[in-house]
């Protein structure tokens, strides 16, 4: 790899619409944490920046629900997000926010420099507008009855009732969430920018440039490239947010999503302002490495998307990296603020005072790096007591109370060494390139491992070498024992920093380690003998079961609540046996199964129906993984007359089973039957 003289890294600016979870901090803020905090470790001129997204339309219409302005919701959100942040050791160098001067001005004169450069594309477009509210509705906020199957609630964007993606003019009887009133049609003009042009660009800087990226971020940046772009609307008909600066533009803004990434070079000036140094050395200089910690959805968006409008600009570098995350689960279920599915991290810190680094490590060693991964109160209570408390904490504690105890809490002299001692510092000696292995691949589960093998090293030691029975007999040898034990501590303090930085900081301070550098790493003689060790505390508790029952019992409340308020499916009107015999419903199995290209919820299925096998396109692809439901036997209903979706033919439908989260489940039999059994 390239030798970069210093390091921009930033993290996905949260909306400021909602407190954080444990999702955010496993997937973006932790990992930009850990590396941020070892790159300094190591003496790197690192800058770490982050800060609030404060644009958008979810925000407006949250403001309209509790009926106040969206400065006073993103004011609120901003400083929740923010001290959560803070309390978690989140070191980012600055936390701002996009309402403010310096992000508005930034951003508005980049979106100048394009238009003046030439480089955006305008086009005058039909859109629906609700004249009660006197706003543009973006198709989300529109619903309808889908042309396809007659659903009465299908969006603007897509019917979930048949999985078919739409346009909001395609609804038959849209009326507008907003206000409930029908919207009319009304001329609007928009800046667009041409990503197509970039295509050329964009394939050569990725597919072939960055073969080093993660799997998970390289394939879904191949397929948007497979696709093709197409140009995308950079302003919007808003009034919350930056304004677009030209002439004849009133009531438009910068789209949330050209705005917000360059928060992270407003961001970078402001931090530059307050400390004296130059923002552009962070952003234009060939010898900075630019990296963007992220979540899954914002893939498009910061390798395509925001490259493709720093190219067009041309004064700054692009990402070297994008190291993107998988999404973290709860107990299950895909993590939602709008149901209330998730731990919060304001929450956890009412519930756990005192026990940020817990959830740290939990989220670190359980980190979706390379898929979705599930949090569970019970494995956070195992990882705690089996772990931190039974290894690290033990080991620490350990050292410092013999030493305390034997030789008045001064680091013994170490006399001659036998191998068992050999062995174990040369262990020591090689964690710092296996640790380093892994953190320069952002790895940081694996990267947590071996850091806590070295904690397993000093314990094993430890308890191999039994000091406290031979302290009489050969006080000499414990010497040795605990001199070493020691060195491995100050080891531990170097090592887990990055990761728990408020229990390193707390190691530090009983070993009364001021400097920890990170060369210092699988060095015996960090500490003197001589030196005084401080009085030492738990480093860590068990967590008891009464508290996590606590907290599970939350979650069923939760649940509970949810379901109470699902969708009541209407009683529908009696029909007579004839017309329910009318329906052919059979038992078929899934031969084959693939995406519907350019769409997100599609399957295109081949059933073998005991008779045919046929074509079903089912709206599930959110759902189910193709390759996972091949072979799998399902209900079909066999005579619907076939529907063209997406140009491809559907002949009949699969039955799904909605649970209370809006998930499709399969109805199928609970044995195996043939192909082709009706089902009755
Ligand atoms: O997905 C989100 O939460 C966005 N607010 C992330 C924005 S990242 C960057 F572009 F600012
Ligand atoms: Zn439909």
């Amino acid at each position: 790899m390239k030798n970069f003289k210093r390091h921009t890294i930033t993290a996905a600016l949260p909306y400021a619409n909602g407190p954080v979870h444990i999702g955010h901090l496993a997937g973006v803020y932790v990992p930009a944490d850990i590396f941020s905090r070892y790159l300094r470790l190591k003496g790197e001129d690192v800058l770490f920046v982050c800060g609030s997204d404060e644009h958008g339309v979810p925000i407006t219409l949250k403001a309209r629900q509790e009926n106040t302005t969206p400065q006073n919701i993103v004011d609120r959100y901003h400083s929740i997000i923010k001290n959560s942040f803070e309390k978690f050791g989140i070191s980012t160098d600055i936390y701002s926010r996009t309402s403010s001067p310096t992000h508005h001005t930034t951003s508005s004169n980049f979106f100048k420099k394009l238009y003046d450069d030439g480089l955006f594309v305008e086009k005058t477009s039909d859109q629906f507008y609700d004249e009660d509210a006197k706003q543009f509705l973006a198709d989300r906020y529109i619903t309808g009855t889908c042309p396809h199957c007659s659903n009465d609630r299908a969006y603007g964007d897509q019917c979930e009732n048949c999985g078919t993606s739409l346009n909001a003019t395609d609804l038959i009887n849209p009326v507008s969430t907003i206000s409930g009133s029908k919207p009319i049609m009304k001329e609007t003009k928009h800046w667009y920018l041409p990503l197509e042009n970039y295509e050329d660009f964009l394939k050569k800087w990725i597919l072939d440039d960055h073969k080093d990226w993660k799997p998970n971020v390289y394939g879904q940046c191949k397929s948007w490239l497979d696709q093709g772009l197409q140009a995308r609307a950079v302003s919007r008909d808003l009034d919350w947010g930056v304004p677009v600066p030209v002439k004849n533009a009133d009531g438009k803004v910068l789209y949330v999503w050209f705005d917000a990434p360059i928060g992270y070079i407003s961001n970078t000036i402001e931090w530059a302002e307050k400390n004296n140094k130059n923002w552009e050395d962070y952003w234009k200089s060939e010898q900075t490495r630019l990296i963007h910690f992220i979540g899954k959805d914002n893939i498009v968006f910061h390798c395509i998307i925001f490259p493709a409008m720093l190219k067009a600009h041309g004064d700054f570098i692009l990402p070297d990296n994008v190291p993107a995350n998988e999404f973290l689960n709860l107990e299950g279920d895909k993590i939602s603020t709008s149901r209330n599915w998730a731990v919060w991290l304001h929450e956890y810190l009412e519930d756990f005072p005192g026990q940020q680094d817990v959830l740290r490590y939990v989220l670190c060693a359980g980190a979706p790096e390379t898929k979705d991964n599930d949090f569970t109160w019970k494995d956070f209570q195992a990882r705690n007591n089996n772990e931190l408390v039974a290894i690290l904490g033990n080991f620490i504690n350990r050292a410092l109370v013999l030493t305390q105890k034997y030789y008045d809490g001064k680091v013994p002299e170490r006399g001659s060494l036998n191998d068992f001692d050999k062995d174990t510092l040369n262990q020591l000696k090689d964690c710092k390139a296996k640790i380093e292995t892994q953190l320069d691949q952002f790895r940081f589960r694996e990267a947590l491992k071996e850091a806590m093998n070295v904690a397993r090293l000093g314990n094993k030691y430890l308890a191999d070498s039994e000091p406290w029975k031979i302290i009489k007999t050969n006080p000499e040898r414990v010497k040795t024992i605990l001199n070493i034990s020691l060195q491995i501590s100050a080891n531990l303090a170097i090592i887990f920093e990055p990761f728990l930085p408020f229990t390193s900081e707390k190691i530090r301070k009983f070993l009364n380690l001021e400097i920890a550098g990170w060369n210092l790493l699988g060095n015996d003689n960090i500490l003197n003998p001589g030196d005084n060790i401080g009085t030492p505390e738990l480093l860590f508790s068990k967590i008891e079961d009464s508290q996590i029952e606590v907290q599970i019992e939350k979650l069923m409340k939760t649940k509970a609540i949810n379901a109470a308020n699902t969708k009541q499916v209407p009683v529908k009107e009696a029909i007579n046996f004839e017309t329910f015999s009318g329906m052919d419903l059979r038992v078929g199995t899934i031969i084959e199964a693939e995406k519907v290209p350019k769409t997100k919820k599609l399957l295109k299925l081949k059933i073998d129906t005991g008779i045919d096998q046929r074509t079903v396109v089912s709206g599930i692809a959110e759902f189910h993984n193709p390759e996972k439901i091949i072979g799998k036997q399902v209900t079909l209903l066999l005579n619907l007359e076939p529907r063209n979706i997406k140009g491809i033919e559907s002949q009949g439908m699969i039955l799904m089973a909605e649970n209370s989260d809006g998930e499709l489940i399969f109805v199928s039999p609970t044995q195996l039957v043939i192909n082709g059994a009706a089902v009755k």
